[in-house]
C-alpha cells in the first residue's frame, strides 16, 4: 500500500484525503487499483485481482491498465480529470458496480487515479441493472436497424436462417452471387424468404453502401408501371409534375434493383426492361433522351417462368437475361430439418419486439413438422406468434400449444359457418372479404396470381387488400 502514490510528492490536498479514505474503501469493496498518470497500473489489491482472474498482481503492476482491464476507464478519469461516481463495467461477462477518482498533486496537476469495484454481486442492483441491460439492448437493436435504414435493408446472409443441405446451399449461392456483379433470378414459393436473400445479397455486395430499391411488379396497377421503372420527365402529360419524378431504376442508381414478381410484368414492359438492361440506359417517360444508369438486378418470382414463356406471357430473351445466376429456395416442407432453429430464431424475434419471453420443446417443434406450410415462413411465423400470445409469459410451446394453433387455421372456414350474432354490416363484408382471401390462397398454395384469379380480381387489387389486412 506504501508505494500507492509513489509520486515525488506527497503533500496533494486531494491525495490526502483519497490516502485517508482509501484503508475504509478498500475495506468495504470488492477490488481496489490505482494508475498513474501514464495509466500504468501503479498498485492493485489482492481482491480486485482475483475478481479479474489474474495469476499474479505483481506482473499486472507496470502494465497498462486498458492491457489488463479491456473495458476500463481510467483512462478517461486520468484525460478529463473528471470523476465517474457510479458506472457499470463488464470484465469476463460479468458486471462490476466501479467508482473511478482522479487525484491531484499539489500543483493541481493529475497524477493518476484510483478505482474501487463497489459491488461484484448485482443481485442487490437487480432492477437497476435490468434497467441497465434494456437500454443496452434497445440501443444494439437502434443502431443496427439505423445501419439497415442508411443501406436501405434490413436483412443480412446470417438472416436466412437453416442448416440443412438445401438452406445450405441457397447460401453458398448467394455468397456467389453477392461476390459477382450479375443478374441474380430467386425462385421459391410464397414466404421463403426471396425478399430476405435479395437483401442480403445486396448487403453482402460490394454494392452495399449505395441503393437497394425494390419494387414489387404485381403491386403496381398496369398502368403506373412504366412510370414507376423510369421515371416522368417534367410536364410529359397532362396534370403531371413541372418537377422530374425519377423511376426505380435511377433511384437505385449505383446500386441494387429488386424486381419483386417479375413474372408478373406485362409483355410491353417486359421489352422496355430487356433494353434497359442490355443497353444499361433508360428513356424517363415523356422525355426524348436517355439516361444512363447502373443497377444489378435480383428478379424473384413464385411463378414458373418457362412454362409462361411456353405459353408465351413472358419473353424468354428477359428470362435468359434475369437468369445468369439462379437460385431456387425450397419450400419449407422440403426443408422440415430446419424447424428447429427457425423456431428458435423466429420465436427470440417476435419475443424481442413484444417483450415476451418464449421457448418450444422439442415436442413442439415436432407437431410443427406434421403440418406441410403451404405459406412457408412467413406461416411459420403466424403461428409461432399466435401460440405465444395464446401462452402464457415464459410458457414452453409444447405440441398441445401448437395444435391448438395449426387447428384453429385449418378449421376457421368452418366455424365462419356457425351464425354470429349481428354486426354491421361493412364488418361482416370486411370479414368475409378476409376469410375468401385466405382461403383462396390456402387452396392455391400461396400462389397470389392463383388467388387473385379466384376470386375474380387483379394481383394489385388483391395486394392492395391484403396490404391493408395486414
Ligand atoms: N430463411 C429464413 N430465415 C428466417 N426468416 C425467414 C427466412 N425466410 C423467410 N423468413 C421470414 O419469413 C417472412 C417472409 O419472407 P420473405 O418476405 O422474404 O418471403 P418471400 O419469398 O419474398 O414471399 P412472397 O413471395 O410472399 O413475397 C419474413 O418475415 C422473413 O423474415
Ligand atoms: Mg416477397
Amino acid at each position: 500500500m506504501s508505494q500507492l502514490f509513489a509520486g515525488k510528492n506527497k503533500s496533494g490536498l486531494t491525495r490526502e484525503l483519497i490516502e485517508a479514505l482509501f484503508p475504509m474503501f478498500e475495506e468495504a469493496s470488492a477490488g481496489a487499483i490505482a494508475v498513474d498518470r501514464q495509466t500504468r497500473i501503479t498498485w492493485i489489491n489482492h481482491s480486485y485481482s482475483q475478481l479479474l482472474g489474474l495469476d499474479d498482481p505483481a506482473q499486472a503492476v507496470g502494465r497498462p491498465v486498458q492491457q489488463v482491464i479491456p473495458q476500463t476507464r481510467m483512462p478517461e478519469v486520468v484525460e478529463t480529470g473528471k470523476p465517474l461516481l457510479l458506472d457499470i463495467m463488464e470484465h469476463n461477462r460479468q458486471q462490476l458496480v466501479v467508482t473511478r477518482l482522479p487525484y491531484y498533486d499539489d500543483k493541481g496537476e493529475i497524477e493518476g487515479a484510483v478505482a474501487f469495484v463497489l459491488y461484484d454481486d448485482l443481485q442487490p442492483l437487480t432492477p437497476l441493472v435490468s434497467k441497465y441491460r434494456r437500454l443496452h439492448q434497445d440501443l444494439a437493436a437502434a443502431r443496427k436497424a439505423l445501419a439497415r435504414k442508411a443501406r436501405g435493408t434490413r436483412y443480412s446472409l446470417g438472416d436466412f436462417v437453416g442448416a440443412s443441405p438445401a438452406a445450405l446451399e441457397v447460401k453458398r449461392r448467394a455468397r456467389l452471387a453477392a461476390g459477382r456483379d450479375m443478374p441474380v433470378l430467386l425462385l421459391g414459393e410464397t414466404g421463403t424468404g426471396k425478399e430476405v436473400l435479395a437483401q442480403a445479397i445486396h448487403t453482402v455486395s460490394a454494392r452495399a453502401d449505395r441503393p437497394f430499391v425494390g419494387v414489387n411488379v404485381a403491386a403496381v396497377p398496369e398502368n403506373l408501371l412504366e412510370a414507376e421503372f423510369f421515371g416522368v420527365a417534367p410536364g410529359a402529360y397532362t396534370g403531371a409534375d413541372r418537377r422530374t419524378r425519377d423511376g426505380k431504376f435511377q433511384l437505385a442508381n449505383g446500386g441494387t434493383l429488386f424486381l419483386d414478381e417479375v413474372g408478373d410484368m406485362p409483355l410491353p414492359l417486359q421489352a422496355k426492361l430487356l433494353r434497359a438492361l442490355q443497353e444499361g440506359e433508360i428513356e424517363p417517360l415523356g422525355s426524348n433522351k436517355v439516361v444512363q444508369v447502373d443497377v444489378r438486378v435480383i428478379a424473384a418470382t413464385s411463378q414458373n417462368l418457362e412454362a409462361m414463356i411456353a405459353q408465351g406471357s413472358f419473353r424468354s430473351d428477359l428470362y435468359y437475361r434475369l437468369n445468369v445466376l439462379e437460385i431456387t429456395i425450397p419450400p419449407l416442407r422440403d426443408r422440415l430439418a430446419d424447424l428447429g432453429v427457425l423456431c428458435e430464431a423466429l420465436i427470440g424475434e417476435i419475443c424481442e419486439g413484444q417483450g415476451l419471453r418464449g421457448e418450444i420443446t422439442d415436442a413442439g417443434v415436432a407437431a410443427l413438422g406434421s403440418y406441410d406450410w403451404p405459406g412457408n415462413i412467413r406461416e411459420l411465423r403466424n403461428v409461432l406468434e399466435r401460440a405465444l400470445t395464446m401462452s402464457e409469459d415464459g410458457d414452453l410451446l409444447d405440441a398441445d400449444a401448437i395444435f391448438k394453433v395449426l387447428q384453429r387455421s385449418r378449421s376457421r372456414a368452418v366455424s365462419a359457418m356457425v351464425p354470429r350474432s349481428v354486426r354491421p354490416l361493412a364488418r361482416i363484408m370486411a370479414e368475409a372479404e378476409a376469410q375468401a382471401i385466405e382461403e383462396a390462397l390456402l387452396v392455391s398454395r400461396g400462389n397470389r396470381t392463383r388467388a387473385a384469379k379466384l376470386l375474380g380480381i387483379s394481383r394489385s387489387v388483391l395486394y392492395e387488400k391484403l396490404a391493408k389486412m395486414s
